[in-house]
């Protein structure tokens, strides 16, 4: 089965009882026993399973050609469980450049319980290999990167995750399992902040993990049912419907946004357009060589703080908003939004500067997306005149 016919017809999206064609919601916490003991299909209280949930994790495993696939209640809830999965003295090496609540959460949360991590630029494999430690046990990339879009050479990493004997996780929310599988390049897990691309209409907050093996998904199935952050009925219906319509919605989101790479390189109040089709020649490469296509996020700088404030105040049709990958443009200065719990000394050796501007490209007529920044950049020769 191709992708885009995995997308509609992968997982077990069709109520077995009736046969309706989209998921029911099966809105309860527990089911009737034939006996202690004696489950009907195996569910026996919905924090451990629940059948819309099921038809979401089915389905998500199938796209991402893993073995299992797991539903949490948002994509912060799954890293932390997967987190879970080390133990006090743990060593993890972590990409520099993730998004500013994954950093957060190895900082102030896991630190705290003794987890150690390592931030590291992981488009460097050597780098990589150099902060492996004796008690190493994970490395978790995010390519390309948020906001600075850098690419990992999945297969590098890999390589070195298997001499180490170590997990290897990445983070798939840019590229989506559309245009990128990671288990294909031998990621051990592989999860998303299913609030993006995969619901798709900025309505649900939901996260997904995908294990490779049965093994480790027996490993994560242990930690989800023990922690609990599990994913509703009514949510896990509404990302099965937003990943029907994945395929369609990323073609066109990159048509667009390929039209706006064009639009911003060639205009004199950006000093720097990053976007993984204009990266440099091995970076572009290496993305060419495991994802099928370069998505929808792309990010500019202007200059200044000023200078940003003034743009994301100026669009009309870029919605100042955090998140992103839905069907209407937003737009966002990560310093002081999603990536304001790096220290700012930080911010400034990783390259996310004040001046840096995030947009995530809708499905809006792309003629009037680029007149709308133009008119909003227009603003900053005013400024400076
Ligand atoms: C790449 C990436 N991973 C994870 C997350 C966290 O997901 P959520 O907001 O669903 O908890 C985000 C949120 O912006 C993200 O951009």
């Amino acid at each position: 089965m191709r992708t885009k016919t995995a997308l509609i017809h992968g997982g077990k999206t069709t109520d077995p009882l009736t046969g309706a064609v989209t998921p029911a919601i099966y809105q309860t916490s527990t089911y009737k026993q034939d006996g202690i003991g004696n489950l009907r299909d195996g569910y026996e209280y919905s924090r451990t399973a629940n059948p819309t949930r099921t038809a979401l994790e089915t389905l998500i495993a199938d796209i991402e050609g893993g073995a299992r696939g797991f539903a949490f209640a948002s994509g912060m809830a799954a890293i932390s469980t997967i987190l879970m999965l080390m133990k006090s003295g743990d060593h993890v090496i972590v990409g520099s450049d993730v998004y500013g609540g994954t950093y957060r959460v190895f900082n102030r949360v896991f630190q705290s319980l003794g987890l150690e991590a390592s931030f590291v630029d992981t488009s460097d494999a050597a780098a990589v290999r150099e902060a492996v430690q004796p008690n190493t046990k994970m490395i978790y990339v995010e390519t390309p990167t948020n906001p600075l879009l850098n690419v990992t050479d999945m297969r590098s990493v890999r390589d070195i995750a298997t001499e180490a004997d170590v997990l290897f996780v990445v983070d798939n929310t840019f590229m989506t399992p559309y245009f990128q599988n990671p288990i294909e390049f031998g990621a051990d897990y592989v999860l998303h902040s299913a609030t993006k691309y995969l619901g798709g209409h900025s309505d649900v907050v939901a996260g997904l993990v995908v294990a490779r093996t049965e093994e480790l998904g027996e490993r994560l199935a242990f930690l989800q049912n023990s922690v609990g952050a599990v994913l509703g009925p009514q949510d896990s219906f509404l990302v099965v419907r937003g990943i029907k319509t994945l395929a369609v919605r990323m073609e066109e989101i990159e048509t667009n946004a390929l039209a706006l790479v064009e639009f911003l390189t060639s205009h004199e109040a950006i000093s720097r357009v990053l976007h993984p089709s204009i990266a440099g020649e091995t970076a572009k490469q290496v993305h060419l060589s495991q994802a099928r296509g370069f998505g929808g996020m792309i990010a500019f700088d202007v200059g200044s703080a000023e200078a940003a404030e003034t743009v994301v105040a100026k669009t009309n049709y870029f919605t100042l908003a955090e998140s992103l990958g839905a069907v209407e443009s937003l737009i966002s200065v990560p310093a002081r939004m999603t990536h304001a719990s790096i220290p700012a000394e930080r911010r400034a050796e990783l390259g996310i500067t004040d001046g840096l501007v995030r947009i995530s490209v809708g499905l809006e007529d792309v003629n009037d997306l680029i007149e709308d920044l133009e008119q909003a950049l227009a603003a900053l020769t005013t400024i400076t005149s």
